[in-house]
């Protein structure tokens, strides 16, 4: 079966930030690899775009997050059969009821994830797996501007761009696979893999491309890109160029596989309930 083509989904429904487009199509190219037995609940569930892609309509039987109008999307989306307000720290379902649960690019951002992961434990049948992606242990070394400071002399300065990527992506912590392995012992599951994606040249591609396309900062494609310009017309123009042009230079980068004994700047984790 032709292997389904992320890149282009995901330019077109980003194209106004192709570079996170770039990153959650290797990302879904990742997780598209496990098998979600279901009932499925997704924690974190945002607005479902990611949900839309990977599952389909149906696809994902319970969706919570904290933030409602994310979540009113996601109710639209017609991809959960229920939604749910709620925090990761107090999901609102009995013990046992999932075979599987999915966060996807959500741990990163709380800071204290032993009491999230405990909670999953919870709500997870016994054997049940809970796979989710987080950027990895080395993800502040495999950006493009951490490399070129490094390679110029300058760790502090190195540091310094490392320490604004976090507080522009609010990453609070970047675990390894080992770390992961002991929060999950604590709540009864076991690592079953742990693999990296985002191999380091589009790692650093996607870096670059933050810079070049002004994510995070005040920019000329921003402005273009803008929701207040959309009733001139002019952003199908933009969005047809995201998809076909990045599409294709980008395409290499979005299929190159973190090589055997490497790291990636994403890790996808999938564990497994014991008891
Ligand atoms: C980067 S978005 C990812 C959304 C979705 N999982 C995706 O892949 O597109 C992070 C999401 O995590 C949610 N979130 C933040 N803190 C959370 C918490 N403590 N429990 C559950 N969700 C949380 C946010 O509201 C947001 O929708």
């Amino acid at each position: 079966m032709p292997e389904h083509d992320y890149l282009t989904a995901l330019l077109d429904a980003y194209w106004f930030a192709p570079p996170v487009a770039l990153w959650r199509a290797v990302e879904l190219r990742a997780a598209a690899q496990e098998t979600f037995a279901r009932p499925l609940l997704d924690v974190g569930c945002g607005d479902a775009l990611i949900g839309r892609v990977l599952f389909g309509s149906g696809g994902i039987d319970a969706g919570i997050d904290p933030w409602a109008a994310q979540l009113r999307a996601a109710a639209r989306s017609g991809v959960y059969r229920w939604v749910q307000q709620a925090d990761g720290l107090h999901l609102p379902y009995a013990s046992a009821t999932f075979a599987t649960a999915f966060i996807n690019s959500v741990l990163e951002h709380i800071p204290d994830v032993a009491p999230v992961v405990r909670e999953v434990g919870r709500v997870l049948r016994p054997g049940g797996r809970f796979i989710f992606t987080v950027p990895s242990d080395a993800f502040r070394r495999l950006l493009d501007a951490y490399q070129v400071r490094l390679a110029a002399g300058d760790p502090e300065g190195a540091e310094r761009y490392a320490a604004q990527v976090d507080r522009r992506l609010a990453h609070y912590h970047y675990h390894t696979p080992g770390e992961w392995g002991e929060l999950l012992d604590a709540a009864g599951m076991e690592v079953e893999s742990a693999r990296y994606y985002v191999p380091e040249p589009t790692a650093r591609l996607w870096d670059r491309m933050n810079g070049r396309f002004g994510i995070g900062r005040r920019s000329l494609w921003g402005m273009l890109a803008s929701p207040r310009l959309r009733p001139l017309g002019t952003q199908a123009i933009l969005q047809r160029w995201v998809v076909q042009t990045l599409g294709r230079a980008w395409r290499p980068y979005y299929e190159m596989d973190v090589e055997p004994g490497h790291k990636g700047s994403g890790l996808l984790v999938v564990g497994r309930k014991l008891r």
